[in-house]
């Protein structure tokens, strides 16, 4: 089969060396890709919403599977786009229907979803400017900090943590008034959760689901989970809490009533669903629904993911999830991001790299995240340049491996948390 996978990530690095290593793929492309991917297949240059160039593409060239990596394609509806013309129907979107992706394309859909559905998560209300002193009498009844999240997407910025009453009521005003534009012209204001907080991958067929291995990330810049947010800045699976009872109360109180609140409401959701999920004294609640893979945490997920992945998708598409078996790595894996200095605020690309050769030769794997290929050297291009992941049988070995790898690449003004996995 040919699949063609949208995004240009570590995240879909780390698809698309998993996707290539299936029997049952003749030829993958990666659209747009970066210096990493090349390894795994093809780059194509088209954008991940280019919808139009992408179906010209899979048309030309017999693509049967569209693997969807980011959220910003589902959410502008690519599944809908291939399903409704007749043209494209045979070809398969692993991704959920435009529909589904409102999940993660508006927090107010995705916090009523979870009401109507008995879905634990934290109390809100969403809020306009119409209604805006409910707004400031709900933030009163609440205690610090306060949670403010814009509804649209806000590419990872939309979530504001506020210490006190004063502020919470000043940043709502400022969103309501535009501080994320059309984001923000609904803002869900939440009860603030206390607790650890894991992500969870769901794939499922719309019917039929499989669980793939827990993660944590870390998002923070700096060491202790300081400073401002960032993309991630490395990963690890397994996750001690998430044990088996936790699991369960996951399935039964989570996924179950997601997928079958998905089927009630005539949602047809055939993809990856990945729960942000917080551990309240033992006890799951959802901080957020994305329509996709995280990143960083995909880059340690795949490697503990023992089936082939494109046997999985097949399940997906054709509605027999349930027949599929998923067989897991009992190891740790854990992942390291190399970011360019000034990263998440400004920073410089161009960097050139050295000692990827030196990184490829041990058996960590390295995922690209932001580098591109410049007169026959790698450079950095992106404040998330590369992700060191490494196999251990804990979680100690694992990131013990990836550091020392991280220590053998270097660009200027290379920078990487060394405490990942410092709170499991
Ligand atoms: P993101 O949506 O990934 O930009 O980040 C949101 C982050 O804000 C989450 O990962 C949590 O750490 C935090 N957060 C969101 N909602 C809550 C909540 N209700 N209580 C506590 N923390 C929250
Ligand atoms: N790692 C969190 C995310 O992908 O949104």
């Amino acid at each position: 089969m040919k699949i063609l996978l949208l995004g240009s990530g570590g995240r879909e690095h780390a698809l698309a060396w998993k996707i290539a290593q299936s029997p049952k793929v003749e030829k993958l492309y990666i659209a747009p890709g970066n210096a990493g991917t090349r390894g795994a297949g093809e780059n194509v240059d088209i954008k991940a919403t280019d919808f139009p160039a992408i179906k010209d593409f899979v048309l030309k060239n017999g693509v049967e599977m569209i693997v969807v990596g980011p959220e910003d394609p589902l959410v502008k509806g690519i599944y809908d786009y291939f399903a409704a013309d007749a043209a494209t129907s045979h070809i398969a979107v692993i991704g959920p229907t435009k529909a589904g992706a409102t999940l993660e394309g508006s927090k107010e859909f995705a916090k009523g979803f979870m009401q109507r559905h008995h879905i634990p998560t934290a109390r809100y209300k969403s809020i306009t400017a119409a209604n805006l002193e409910e707004g400031l009498a709900f933030l009163e009844s609440l205690e610090a900090p306060y949670v403010l999240k814009a509804d649209g997407l806000c590419a990872g910025k939309g979530v504001l943590i506020l210490p006190t009453l004063d502020e919470a009521k000043r940043e709502l005003k400022e969103m309501l008034g535009g501080m994320f534009g059309d984001a923000s012209a609904t803002v869900v204001i939440e009860e603030f959760l206390s607790g650890i907080e894991c992500s969870v991958f769901v794939l499922t067929d719309g019917r039929h689901y499989k669980v793939l291995p827990v993660a944590k990330d870390y998002k923070r810049i700096g060491e202790g989970d300081k400073g401002l947010n960032t993309g991630g800045m490395g990963s690890v699976t397994p996750v001690p809490f998430a044990d088996d009872a936790f699991m369960e109360k996951v399935r039964t109180r989570i996924i179950e009533p997601t997928i079958n609140g998905l089927i009630e409401e005539n949602i047809l959701y055939k993809g990856f669903i990945f729960l942000g999920l917080i551990n309240v004294k033992g006890d799951p609640m959802v901080i957020e629904y994305n329509v996709r893979m995280g990143d960083p945490e995909t880059e340690s997920v795949m490697l503990r993911i023992q089936s082939d992945l494109v046997d999985l998708l097949e399940g997906v598409r054709d509605g027999n999830l349930d027949t599929k078996e998923l067989v897991l790595d009992p190891r740790t894996a854990a992942c390291v991001m190399l970011v360019s200095g000034g990263y998440p605020e400004a920073y410089e690309k161009g960097k050139v790299m050295t000692g990827l050769e030196q990184a490829a030769a041990t058996d960590s794997i390295l995922f690209h995240a932001g580098t591109a290929q410049k007169d026959g050297q790698v450079v950095t291009n992106g404040g998330r340049v590369i992700a060191v992941c490494s196999y251990g049988n804990s979680k100690e070995e694992a990131l013990q491996k990836s550091y020392r790898v991280a220590d053998l690449i270097d660009f200027e003004k290379k920078y990487f948390r060394r405490d990942i996995g410092f709170d499991l």
